[in-house]
Parts: C-alpha cells; structure tokens; sequence
C-alpha cells in the first residue's frame, strides 16, 4: 500500500514537472510580504513603534506583571509554546494560545473565530480576568494617558482631543500586529519558481496534503482556509468523524464558540475556525487545549478526525517533512524602550 501510493506520487510528480501546468498550484498562494491596513486604522511607522511599545508593555496589566508579548512571544514563534496560557497571578486558561505571527493573514481571530479583526482582538486580554485582567477599558485608558511618553506618541500618531482612548490602544497594537509576517519559505520559494527549493520527499508530501485532501480546508496564503464573503467565517466541524483520538486528547470538552455557551450561536457549537499552518513546526503544542505534543500525531489526529482516514507511516512522515517547508522567515524584533514613569501605579 505504501509502495503504491509512493510510485503513484512520484509519478504525479514526474508529470507536473514536465507539464506546462506546472505553475497552477490551486489553492496554494504565497505568503505576501505585507498585508493591506483596513481603511479605518492606516498604517504609519509612528503608530506600528507605538503599538509595538504596547505589545510588549506589561503596564497594560493589572498589576504590571503580563504583556501581550508574555504568552505570544515574538522575539521568538509568537506563542508560549505551552498547552495552556498562563495570564496574571498564574491564572490558567482553556486554550492554547496562537501564534500572532501572520494573524494578520486569517479571516477571523481566535480558535474559534469569534472576532473578526485583529482590532477587535486586542481588546480582549487586557481585559480577560484571567490574562490581563484591566476592571475596565478606563483603567487601561488612564494607566497609560499617566505616561508622558504615551500620552505623546497617540498625540502624534491619532491626534483629536484625547488621543488616548481604548479603541487607539487597539489600534496602534493590531497595526503592529500586522507587520509580523514570515515570508519566503521554502515552500513560498517553491510556489515562486525554484523547484529545487523543495526536496522529493517534501513535493510528495505536498502531492500527499493534496490528494487526501488536508487543502479543502487548510488553503490560502496562511493555509488557514478561504475569505468568505459577508464576513462570514470559516469554520469547521472538529472532529468531524468519531475516532480514539477525541478521548485521548480531550478534543470535545470544549466546544468553540464561547464553548458552546450562547444559546443562539448553538449553530456553531462543535466547530472551529482553519487555523493557519504557517510556521506549523515551531508551535507545538497543537490544538485548541494544546492537547498534542507532536506534529507527527497531529496529522495523524487530522486525517482521522477530518478526513476518517488512518495515515499509513510514509503518509506521516512526508506530511510532516511538506509542513515543515511552510517556516518562513521571522523578521527580529528587537525589545523597544518603554516610556517611563516611576509614578504610574499597579495597584489595583
Ligand atoms: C495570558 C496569555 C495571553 C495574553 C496576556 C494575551 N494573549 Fe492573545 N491569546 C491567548 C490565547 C490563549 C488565545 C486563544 C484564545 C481563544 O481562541 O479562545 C489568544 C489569541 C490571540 C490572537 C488570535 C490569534 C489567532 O490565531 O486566532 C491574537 C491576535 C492575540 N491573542 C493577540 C494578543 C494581544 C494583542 C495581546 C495583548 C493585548 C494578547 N494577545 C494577550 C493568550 C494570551
Ligand atoms: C474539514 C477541514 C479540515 C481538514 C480536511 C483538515 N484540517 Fe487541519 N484543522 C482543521 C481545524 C478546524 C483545525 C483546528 C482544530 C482545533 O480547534 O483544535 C485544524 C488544525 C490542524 C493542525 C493544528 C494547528 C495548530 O496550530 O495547532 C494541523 C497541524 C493540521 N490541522 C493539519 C492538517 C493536515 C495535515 C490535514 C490533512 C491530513 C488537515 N489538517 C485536514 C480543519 C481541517
């Protein structure tokens, strides 16, 4: 069956080398080197500098101890690497957190795609009791228009009669947010021409994601599923088909949106939002609740609960060797200077 299925791959590969349809990759796009600013938020080099600033400020917690870069660290792959988020006073979350690096790219945030921009986002965890835990958007507000250095920069960057207020601080952070982005990879190199950029192995890996059919969901340039029109958010049954795995790693418990909560959104209930699988390699834990350690059993969790499909070893191992093609460059981030003030108070 191996043997097989590994001469029918090298045969499809022998064909699109030769074919003049070799350039036609479907629903393979390269990651683009920059994302467009909504209309609304424009990008300047002042306000990415000021959202940076924010990103990493832990002042923006209640008691001055967790910043956003704490649990999405992008001087490294943008997450915590740990199954589940660790926010103020070592309160522990229910899910994973995602990598922020090309967030910018996904037609909706969080697991469970329920906010639609990365504007929206950032309102969130300073407010989240169990991560940043601001009482209120006014705290945030007048913690940081105490700063000088603040008060300043959102002069500058949004001018008005008072610059600083809750929705900039959002602004100035997903307009950051939205230059992290990790292109040319090996896979993009190979997307773009150079056919060497990718070894047999990993070519038949990529045939392999083809054929089973991992790109109905996992497309586009962030491999996280197509746009939809009307801002409607693609989303997917997981898991899909019943399988061992859902005891093994819990992948019921929670139940996506608001964790099935909201009774009027029961029409979500069960499913999840693509994620991306840019970088994929350097992000484990996987899955929402961080679940699964390796990348070699996610796959195999994928094919069984997307696709009820068991991965023969070969399938696994060329998965794995495609998606670790998908690691783009990180551009570095240097820690920036904080304005200071040794008044601001962290009390809560
Ligand atoms: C205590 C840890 C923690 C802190 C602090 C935190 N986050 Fe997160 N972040 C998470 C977790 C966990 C999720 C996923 C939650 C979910 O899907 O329900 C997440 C999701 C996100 C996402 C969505 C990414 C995706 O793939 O959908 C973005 C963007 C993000 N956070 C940015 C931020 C920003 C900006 C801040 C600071 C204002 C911040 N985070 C603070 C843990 C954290
Ligand atoms: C029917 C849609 C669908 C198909 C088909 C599918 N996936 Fe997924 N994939 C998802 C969803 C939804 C998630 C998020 C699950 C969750 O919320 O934990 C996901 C998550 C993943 C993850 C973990 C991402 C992370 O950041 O933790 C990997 C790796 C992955 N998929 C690879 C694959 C591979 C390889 C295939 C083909 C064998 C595949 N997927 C097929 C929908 C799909």
């Amino acid at each position: 069956m191996t043997i097989l299925r590994s001469t029918v791959v090298s045969t499809i590969m022998l064909f699109t080398f030769t074919s003049p349809a070799f350039a036609d990759f479907g629903s393979f796009v390269p990651l683009p080197y920059s994302v467009p600013a909504p209309k609304d938020n424009p990008s300047t080099p002042e306000k990415i500098s000021l959202g940076k600033q924010l990103f990493f400020d832990a002042r923006l917690s209640v008691d001055g101890t967790v910043s956003c870069n704490s649990c999405h660290d992008v001087q490294g792959n943008g997450t915590d690497s740990r199954s589940t988020s660790v926010g103020v006073k070592g309160q522990i979350g229910g899910r994973s957190a995602p990598s922020v690096w090309n967030a910018a790219f996904l037609s909706a945030q969080m697991w469970d795609g329920r906010l639609p921009t990365l504007e929206d986002q950032a309102k969130g965890p300073i407010l989240n009791p169990i991560e940043m835990a601001m009482p209120h958007p006014d705290a945030a507000v007048s913690r940081i228009s105490s700063i000088p250095g603040y008060a300043e920069q959102f002069a500058k960057v949004f001018g008005g009669e008072t610059p600083v207020t809750y929705d900039n601080i959002a602004r100035a952070i997903a307009t950051y947010e939205r230059t992290l982005i990790t292109p040319n990879s090996r896979f993009d190199q190979y997307l773009l021409g150079n056919s060497a950029a990718l070894t047999r192995k990993e070519q038949n890996g990529m045939e392999t994601f083809r054929s089973l059919g991992c790109h109905r969901c996992h497309r586009g340039p962030a491999m996280a599923g197509p746009k939809l029109a009307n801002g409607q958010i693609f989303l997917q049954w997981f898991p899909a088909f019943p399988n061992p795995y859902i005891d093994e790693f819990k992948l019921t418990e929670d139940l996506g949106y608001n964790n099935g909560k909201e009774d009027e959104l029961e029409v979500r209930r069960g499913k999840w939002r693509v994620p991306s699988l840019r970088n994929i390699a350097n992000t484990a834990p996987y899955f929402h609740n961080g679940s699964v350690k390796s990348l070699d059993k996610a796959v195999r969790v994928m094919a069984r609960s997307q696709l009820n499909r068991e991965l023969s070893n070969y399938e696994a191992d060329v998965l794995v060797a495609f998606l670790k093609t998908l690691t783009g460059e990180y551009s570095i981030q240097a820690t920036p200077m904080l304005p200071a003030d040794m008044k601001v108070s962290l009390k809560e």
